[in-house]
């Protein structure tokens, strides 16, 4: 229903069945979508999560993206152009899976994990053919504790690669570590320091306790000229006034009314017995959430060491999870030897367009570590520039290979006038056009 064209591949939905410990088993709401431009039957598998990743199918990087008549409109920037692409909405009470525990400490990362492993392990009793397929786990926000957490229990538990044939991670704008309003604060100064902007008031920062954690809330930044810009995107205007139900600023009215269109739930199988009206977050769940007391700096490493490649990237206009959050965890690496920091480039073919500066990126622990700045997008990276998103996947299902795109460029394109500062220079929204150089 809703469809404004006829697909040429193959969707599955419906729910996989997890045990989340003492939380009992739930049932997490799925969509597969096959691959259009790659053979299905042999393309990898990508797992993509962000909390309602259905939503992030809709809106996102998903084959059709809703409208404002909540109708489904092609995206050509679509990533299962590429792979066959898995969006799992969890953990439970999330989008249209299973309402979550009763027990609202098993509200925590490392039941979110058992429950995630669960729901992975029954889709692959339900699609065998995927046995030993390449697969990959991308996501964004706070997925960036999601997901190498997911990662480390497949190493741990020993699932690779007969079953679960794990070859590469990424993140987008990803939270890696605890809350700590000092270090957040210092980091969104310098990029507000760094883009020219002043503001006279950073917006309500409301602390809600919970326990084990302090989570601010934001409302949109109002500058001294007294426009509002969006804090995931400070080069956008804000859309809502910082409700509570609306604190994501993206509009998803077009997608929430899709997902509570009758005929739509029908078609994708949603089980009304539990599945309650969709929302883009549940402010329940986040407020009860217990999350991780520690970093995931050992997930990563440990990934490395089990020659699974992770590529953490970051919009550098997100003010919420700034750029420097990531790169001061990763600092505490080893740096690569034999690449430091390079620039890295897109290239769209398009004429006029070519090669231009993506980013920088900066390697380490042999290269099996990536982590890229991306310029002119917020913290959500393939929404705001979806075929810069196409690329990341792109790239992500190419590190292993030695031939990405991305590489044989930096190496043709060494001479660009380099700013060590993390690429301020070209936070903005006007590209360096770098064609000549390749
Ligand atoms: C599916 O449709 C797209 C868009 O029309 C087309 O580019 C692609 O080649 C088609 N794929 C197959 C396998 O037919
Ligand atoms: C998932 O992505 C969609 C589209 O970008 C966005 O509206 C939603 O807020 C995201 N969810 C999270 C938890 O980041
Ligand atoms: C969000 O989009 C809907 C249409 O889908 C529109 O009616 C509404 O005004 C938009 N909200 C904002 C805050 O722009
Ligand atoms: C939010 O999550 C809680 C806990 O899982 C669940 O009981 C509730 O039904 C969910 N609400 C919505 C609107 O999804
Ligand atoms: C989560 O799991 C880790 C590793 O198994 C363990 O060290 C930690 O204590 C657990 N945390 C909680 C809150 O159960
Ligand atoms: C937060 O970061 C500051 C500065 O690095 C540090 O002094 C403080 O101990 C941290 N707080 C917590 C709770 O980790
Ligand atoms: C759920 O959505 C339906 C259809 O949009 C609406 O009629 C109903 O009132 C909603 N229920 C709640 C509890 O919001």
């Amino acid at each position: 229903p809703r469809l404004l064209f006829r697909p040429n591949f193959t969707q599955y939905s419906g729910y996989l069945t997890s045990s989340s410990g003492s939380g009992g088993s739930r049932r997490l709401f799925y969509w597969l979508v096959e691959s259009s431009h790659v053979d299905a039957s042999t393309a990898p598998l990508v797992l993509w999560m962000n909390g309602s990743s259905v939503g992030g199918l809709l809106m996102t990087n998903g084959p059709f993206l809703a409208n404002d008549r909540a109708e489904l409109e092609r995206n050509d920037f679509a990533w299962n152009r590429l792979a066959n692409v898995l969006y799992i909405d969890s953990p439970s009470g999330v989008g249209l899976s299973e309402p979550g525990p009763t027990d609202p400490t098993e509200l925590n990362d490392n039941a979110t994990t058992r429950l995630n492993l669960g729901a992975l392990l029954h889709f692959y009793s339900l699609f065998p053919e995927y046995r030993g397929r390449a697969f990959y786990i991308a996501g964004e926000s706070y997925a960036g504790i999601y997901i190498p957490l997911l990662a480390s229990a497949i190493i741990d538990g020993g699932h690779r690669p007969g079953l679960i044939n794990l070859k590469g991670i990424a993140v987008g704008n990803g939270l890696h570590m605890p809350y700590n309003d000092s270090v957040f604060e210092s980091h969104r100064r310098a990029l507000t320091d760094a883009m020219g902007i002043s503001y006279s008031y950073r917006g309500s920062s409301v602390m809600k306790t919970n326990k084990q954690r302090t989570m601010p809330q934001y409302t949109c930044i109002l500058l001294k000229d007294s426009r509002r810009v969006n804090p995931y995107n400070i080069a956008q205007r804000c859309y809502s006034d910082g409700q509570l139900d609306n604190y994501l600023y993206l509009n998803s009215t077009g997608l929430t009314s899709f997902l509570n269109d009758a005929d739509a739930r029908v078609a994708l199988g949603v089980n009304e017995n539990f599945a309650v009206n969709f929302t883009i977050c549940n402010d329940t769940l986040f407020s009860e959430y217990i999350q991780s007391v520690r970093d995931v700096l050992g997930e990563f490493q440990s990934l490395a060491n089990h020659n699974v490649p992770v590529l953490l990237y970051t919009g550098v206009l997100d003010y919420m999870l700034p750029v420097g959050l990531t790169l001061q965890l990763l600092e505490r690496l080893p740096p690569d030897p034999v690449s430091r920091q390079d620039p890295w480039f897109w290239c769209l073919r398009k004429p006029g367009y070519g090669l231009q500066i993506g980013g920088i990126q900066r390697s380490y622990l042999g290269g099996r570590i990536r982590y890229r700045t991306m310029i002119g997008t917020g913290h959500f990276v393939a929404t705001d520039r979806p075929e810069i998103g196409l690329q990341l996947v792109q790239d992500l299902l190419t590190a292993g290979l030695g031939h990405s795109t991305t590489e044989s460029c930096i190496a043709t394109a060494a001479s660009v006038d380099w700013d060590s500062n993390l690429g301020w220079r070209f936070a903005g929204l006007n590209f360096y056009d770098c064609s000549a150089a390749c």
